[in-house]
């Protein structure tokens, strides 16, 4: 109960679920990646995969990343209240933290995130953002069996240059969110000092980096037609 009401108590909370949520980020990545055709049937396999999964387990796994993200954000926003309240910041080990643009606007590039997932699920998950293309009106033969064209919905995405700028833009976002949250995490519980601090806020920047070039990569070499 402590954790919920007292300040480190909530910050606990919002570095766990955010590392959760990274650890989704990096799972996502590895699966959008097959695009690239390092898995036999490329996304569509890799969609067909997912969608094959039993049903409760598709839905826990749904249920459980949207707690984790209304935890994280509820305390998200409790906190900046606190701090711009004139709190000072809790960490489990104290140390010294030079302000940075990403930590400053973490609750700015936080919103534009929470924007973007919603404008990203309503594209390809539910599908009702160019309907014309979506993946259940375009089924492919994948060995014999119908599955649903993810590749063909992908594509047609990011041919359009005001789509690829909004995911390229919302990937700059993401990266700027990480950078700091990452070595955030660490700072929470407790895991760092003076001495380790610039090495994990380094690592936690090359991460944060990782994914950026690893998510812009999908929609750029498509509107370059670098993959088509
Ligand atoms: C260029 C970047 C991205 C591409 C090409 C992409 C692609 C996709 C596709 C194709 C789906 C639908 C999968 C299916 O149901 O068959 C999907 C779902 C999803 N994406 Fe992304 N994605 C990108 C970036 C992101 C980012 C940065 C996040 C958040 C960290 C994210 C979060 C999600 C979530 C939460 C779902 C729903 C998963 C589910 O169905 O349970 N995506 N993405």
């Amino acid at each position: 109960m402590q954790l919920l009401t007292s300040s480190i108590g909530r910050k606990i909370l919002m570095a766990i679920t955010g590392q959760a949520m990274v650890l989704f980020a990096v799972i996502h990545l590895l699966g959008n990646s097959s695009i690239f055709g390092w898995l036999p049937g490329g996304i569509n396999a890799y969609a067909h995969h997912l969608h094959s999964m039993p049903a409760p387990v598709i839905i826990g796994f749904r249920l459980g990343l949207l707690l984790f993200a209304c935890v994280h954000i509820w305390f998200g926003i409790q906190l900046t209240i606190e701090n711009r309240g004139g709190r000072p910041q809790q960490y489990a080990v104290k140390s010294v933290q030079k302000a940075s643009f990403a930590s400053e606007n973490m609750i700015w590039t936080g919103s534009l995130l929470v924007a973007f997932i919603i404008y990203h699920l309503l594209h390809f998950t539910f599908q009702v953002i160019s309907p014309e293309t979506a993946a259940v009106k375009n089924m492919v033969d994948l060995h014999g069996a119908n599955v649903p064209n993810v590749l063909g919905m992908v594509v047609a995405a990011f041919q359009n240059l005001f789509v690829t700028l909004i995911y390229a833009g919302a990937m700059l976002v993401l990266f700027l969110h990480l950078s700091h949250g990452i070595q955030s995490f660490f700072q929470t519980l407790g895991w760092s000092n003076d001495r380790v601090q610039p090495f994990i806020t380094k690592a936690g920047t090359l991460v944060a980096l990782a994914l950026f070039l690893g998510y812009a990569a999908v929609p750029l070499t498509i509107l370059l037609r670098i993959l088509n």
